[in-house]
């Protein structure tokens, strides 16, 4: 079976002074997910926005043609629970957290799919997945950071190679249909090795809201993933 791979855009890059309009523009041009980069100030150093700004886009995730695009929300926040319930109620569709920042786990990816989301744990750098072991059956995505969490436009961490080709393996254990998302220097000149690994749905800040022709960065990330 082929992989169907994913781009999700991170909005962290748009121009947030038009970020409907933004948001419009990159699902025009082909992009499959909106990655909304929720940051507290508290577990990463800087602050983006809320479950408010993500309400007041939801009716611009939709391709031209009207069908809604997925708003794949990344929670760099500490605590998880409360604010994880504010984004459902605001139209999440997928919501990954960072276990760190969450005192039970097990419990924060209930609670998300309770509300009737998708549940993500996102892991950094230096995290091992061992958390896996406990709610690999339970989660809908995993999100490896090839970065460390906060900033856009930082270069992608080789070492998250690695840790993609082990999540692969232990999500192809399970037999279930969980996303293998990437985030951090995605470009069009490392997202093929990135695939080689295993991931299937990557996430670009800098790579296409950084350039003047959106799709013109999609095609040719599609065309590197369908080579
Ligand atoms: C970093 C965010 C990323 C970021 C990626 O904390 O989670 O989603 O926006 O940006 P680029 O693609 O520029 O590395
Ligand atoms: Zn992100």
């Amino acid at each position: 079976m082929s992989t169907t791979y994913r781009i999700a855009p991170s909005i962290l890059s748009a121009d947030f002074a038009r970020l409907g309009e933004e948001v419009r523009s990159v699902l025009a041009a082909g992009a499959d997910w909106v990655h909304f980069d929720v940051m507290d100030n508290h577990y990463v150093p800087n602050l983006t926005f809320g479950p408010m700004v993500c309400q007041a886009l939801k009716p611009h995730a939709r391709k031209p043609d009207g069908t809604p695009v997925p708003i794949d929300v990344h929670l760099m926040i500490q605590p998880v629970d409360a604010l994880a319930a504010a984004f459902a109620d605001a139209g999440a569709d997928l919501i990954s957290f960072h276990p760190e920042a969450s005192a039970h786990v097990h419990r924060s990816v209930q609670a998300i799919k309770s509300m009737g989301c998708q549940a993500g744990v996102v892991f950094n750098p230096a995290t091992p997945l061992d958390v896996l072991d406990w709610v690999i059956d339970d989660i809908d995505l995993i999100l490896i950071m090839s970065v460390n969490p906060g900033f856009g436009g930082q270069s992608f961490i080789d070492s998250a190679l690695r840790k993609i080709e082990a999540a692969r393996k232990r999500i192809d254990a399970t037999g279930r249909d969980i996303r293998l998302e990437v985030d951090g220097g995605v470009k069009t000149d490392n997202i093929r090795r990135v695939a080689d690994a295993g991931a299937d749905t990557f996430v670009a800040g800098s790579a296409i809201f950084g350039k003047p022709d959106y799709q013109g960065v999609i095609d040719a990330m599609r065309a590197e993933l369908a080579s």
